[in-house]
């Protein structure tokens, strides 16, 4: 995961910055907090400190406690000079909220503050998020002052335009949703750095409209939320991201590929033609189980016939698994009038996915149309319930529990007590080297002059193997091993557990 390095400079938005940290924290970044004297009078460094687990740096004066490491790294045993070993230790630094006052110094090279001279010394990319009045916006100064940072490569992140924070004023300043900021921090990381790279997922969104004539549907109440919120947290993971949205008004992600349909059909045959090159499934849309059996050309009139017949449409799901391979994970989503585990429970059987998310749609305050939901999350061993939160979070939750099923290599329900063999690979491992565990009882095993690829330890340690030629695989059963420095289709679905070093817990 990346070390994001967060500026946080004086302004009523500073309050949102807390909301990036804590997104860019449970999202798996390592985050250091800089601030300046500003913004410790609208927000305190003790809430950042608390969200990140690190100190928070004001002064390039003061003694940085982590020597310039992130959370999760280990701190150098000498102590380097602060903004200079934050500034090199990050992947991304953005300034949000960036204050007319403090845009004017980085335009400026103005380095008085642990804020302006890490964002000088900072080689990574670098993007500032503006928020004040509009008026202070719109001024010509604020507006030179972007302009230079752009001409410079600094990514300048728009305002958002609405509800200003001086009462009753209106206009472009706003900070827009942290979580859109972490999206467009996470865009500008390098391939490698996220733990869903080298992932493909599909995500359907929506809900299907069944004509009944040219102008009438039927149709459902989902708005296609959920799924835009799970592809938003997979694309900020690092995937490359379709979604299928059926009838959905709400914009795209960043960086996601869009495919509009309307009817279940066209969801079907979307939905067939991706499935096959995704490595996971996010079935969120509510497609129809019903349509109409004729569709009356023009428009039915009062006088014509009342009745309606129907005739179900086809189970998209289980036409997609039938075909599903065991690299592939699939999520089902059901929505049910009262929590019913047992029904769930049959539907992840039936529909051979690897997890369920129930959804209780007897509260009429969460779900559908809602910005908010309470699910269950149901697998063949495990319920666990997430209570009432975003959809946002609930989206983090449902990847969060997609990679421990790809991790525990429970892809689909096995029986061959492959993962409890797994989980004790470690058993073959020797000497000093490094030993992952991977799929088909096979492990690899490392010397120790086989370097980690710079991108390791993070998710597609398939590039792990192109640093060396020396990597072996070895075959826990047969014992046979093969060397290469290239990866192979069967390594790529390996596992996201990063290497243990031999003799390691
Ligand atoms: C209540 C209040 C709200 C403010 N909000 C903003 C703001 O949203 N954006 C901004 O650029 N400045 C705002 N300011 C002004 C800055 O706090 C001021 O320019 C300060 O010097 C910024 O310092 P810094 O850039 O070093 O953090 C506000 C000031 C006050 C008193």
């Amino acid at each position: 995961m990346a070390r994001i390095l967060l500026g946080v400079s004086g302004g009523i938005a500073a309050y949102k910055a807390l909301e990036f940290a804590r997104l860019a924290t449970s999202g798996g970044h390592g985050v250091r907090v800089l601030m300046t004297e500003g913004a410790e009078r609208f927000v305190g460094a003790a809430s950042f400190e608390g969200i990140v687990g690190s100190p928070v740096l004001t002064s390039e004066f003061e003694r940085d406690p982590m020597r310039g490491a992130f959370p999760g790294d280990d701190a150098p045993e000498h102590d380097p000079i602060g903004h200079l070993a934050v500034a090199a230790n990050c992947d991304a630094y953005l300034v949000a909220p960036a204050s007319a006052n403090t845009l004017a110094k980085l335009a400026g090279g103005i380095a008085d503050s642990m804020v302006t001279t890490s964002f000088l010394a900072c080689t990574a990319p670098r993007l500032v998020a503006p928020a004040m009045n509009d008026r202070m916006y719109g001024d010509a100064a604020t507006q030179a002052n972007l302009a230079t940072l752009r001409e410079r490569g600094v990514t300048v992140i728009e305002p958002d335009e609405g509800a200003l924070a001086s009462r009753g004023e209106h206009g472009k300043g706003r900070l827009p949703d942290p979580a859109r900021l972490l999206a467009l921090v996470e865009s500008e990381l390098p391939t490698g750095q996220r733990p869903w790279d080298g992932l493909r997922v599909l995500v359907t969104a929506g809900g299907t409209r069944e004509p009944i004539d040219s102008v009438r549907f039927l149709g459902n109440r989902s708005s296609g939320r959920m799924g835009i919120a799970l592809a938003a947290a997979a694309a900020r993971r690092g995937a490359e991201v379709t979604l299928i949205a059926a009838n959905v008004a709400l914009p795209e992600p960043p960086g996601v590929h869009r495919i509009d349909v309307e009817t279940g059909e066209q969801l079907a045959n979307a939905a067939q033609a991706e499935f096959p090159n995704s490595h996971v499934l996010l079935m969120a849309a509510a497609p129809a189980d019903f349509r109409a059996s004729e569709i009356a050309t023009g428009k039915l009139t009062r006088d014509a016939s009342l009745d309606l017949h129907l005739e179900p449409t086809e189970d998209i799901l289980a036409s997609l698994t039938a075909s599903k391979t065991e690299q592939q994970t699939v999520v089902a989503f059901a929505a049910e009038a009262g929590e019913n585990t047992e029904r769930a429970k049959q539907k992840l059987a039936r529909k051979k996915a690897d997890l369920i998310v129930l959804n209780d749609i007897s509260n009429p305050e969460i779900g559908f149309e809602s910005s908010e939901n309470a699910v269950t999350l149901i697998d063949t061993d495990d319920a666990t319930e997430i209570p009432q939160a975003p959809k946002t979070t609930i989206a983090e939750a449902i990847l969060d529990r997609v990679s421990s099923l790809r991790e525990e290599g429970r892809q689909s329900p096995r029986t061959d007590g492959y993962s409890k063999r797994r989980a004790n690979s470690r058993d073959a491992c020797s000497g000093e080297g490094i030993a992952v565990p991977l799929p088909h009882h096979a492990e690899l095993y490392s010397p120790p002059s086989c370097k980690p690829h710079p991108m390791y330890p993070k998710w597609a340690w398939p590039t792990f193997f192109t640093a060396s030629s020396q990597c072996k695989i070895f075959s826990k059963t047969s014992k046979s091993s093969f060397v290469s420095s290239t990866p192979s289709s069967t390594w790529s679905r390996s596992s996201s557990r990063a290497p243990k070093r031999c003799g390691s817990s």
